[in-house]
């Protein structure tokens, strides 16, 4: 899709978005109605209480759940329209995905974790590992190509998470509490290699409580009870992104937190 003026239009458009757990009388409704656009080269914060539908927006926004009202479009295509192969040939052209639970691939090595996704779009396999091996250097991992996810500790799993869906670059990346399991200075160099590629153009969601985030954000959005409650300029916001929100003001990081963006490094 594109816009009035022709430029290339929002990776990510999601209209009225509602979503309900069971059948009645015993249904839940998480989502009430989420409207949501994601612009080219944004990083955007997804915040909000335990409970307030988060995981539940993000796993229909990736196509992983489908809405029960409302419509999703994902790099021009209608996912919340189409059958689970089509959705699933859009989502690997376009998102790479973090899970909350990393889900990595317990018989290969971290390498291949990577390397996987490469191969599995075309990449010649050596090709694939060097560029695998290159990435899980970046994120302090040297040490542990090799090793398997089982061998490996809870945020060095997480690195290797990130490092896979970032690798094939696709327009869009969502992650779900990215840095729950990293330390101050490890979770400053994973956003700083995310800025990289949101300067190279990827959009990057990431659902987190780390209010460290919210520095090398562009725009940060905010769930309560299944409803968007704030939508406005993180604090890495700059004219030329496209922080779509009012102009309400962002919540305060404590100031004894290291800057996390390239930055103020
Ligand atoms: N199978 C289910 N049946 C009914 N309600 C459910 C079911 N699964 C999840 N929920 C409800 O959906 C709501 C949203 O859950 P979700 O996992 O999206 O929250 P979240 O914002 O990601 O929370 P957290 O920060 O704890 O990860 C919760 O209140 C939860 O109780
Ligand atoms: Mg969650």
């Amino acid at each position: 899709m594109t816009d009035e003026r022709g430029a290339s239009a929002n990776v990510l458009e999601a209209r009225g978005v509602v979503f309900t757990h069971g059948t009645p009388p015993l249904e839940t409704r998480v989502l009430h109605g989420v409207d949501l656009d994601i612009a080219p080269g944004e990083l955007t914060v997804l915040m909000g209480p335990s409970g307030s539908g988060k995981t539940t927006l993000i796993s229909i926004l990736a196509g992983l759940l489908r809405p029960t009202r409302g419509r999703v479009v994902l790099g021009g295509s209608e996912i919340s329209a189409m059958d689970d192969a089509e959705v699933t040939a859009v989502r690997r052209r376009t998102l790479g995905f973090v899970f909350q639970a990393f889900h990595l691939f317990p018989a290969l090595t971290a390498t291949d974790n990577v390397a996987e996704v490469l191969a599995l779009s075309g990449t010649p396999i050596r090709v694939a590992r060097e560029k695998a091996r290159a990435l899980l250097t970046r994120f302090g991992l040297e040490a542990r190509l090799d090793h398997r996810p089982g061998e490996l500790s809870a945020g060095q799993r997480q690195r290797v998470a990130i490092a896979r869906a970032i690798v094939t670059s696709p327009r869009l990346v969502i992650a779900d509490e990215p840095t729950v399991a990293l330390d101050g200075p490890t979770a400053a160099s994973v956003m700083e290699l995310l800025r990289e590629y949101v300067s190279a153009g990827t959009s990057v969601v990431l659902v987190t409580h780390d209010v460290r985030l919210v520095r090398a954000s562009d725009r940060v959005v905010a769930l309560e009870d299944g409803r968007v409650a704030y939508d406005g300029r993180g604090l890495a916001a700059n004219p030329h992104g496209a922080p779509s929100g009012h102009d309400i003001h962002p919540p305060t990081p404590r100031s004894s937190e290291p800057v996390a963006g390239p930055e103020g490094a």
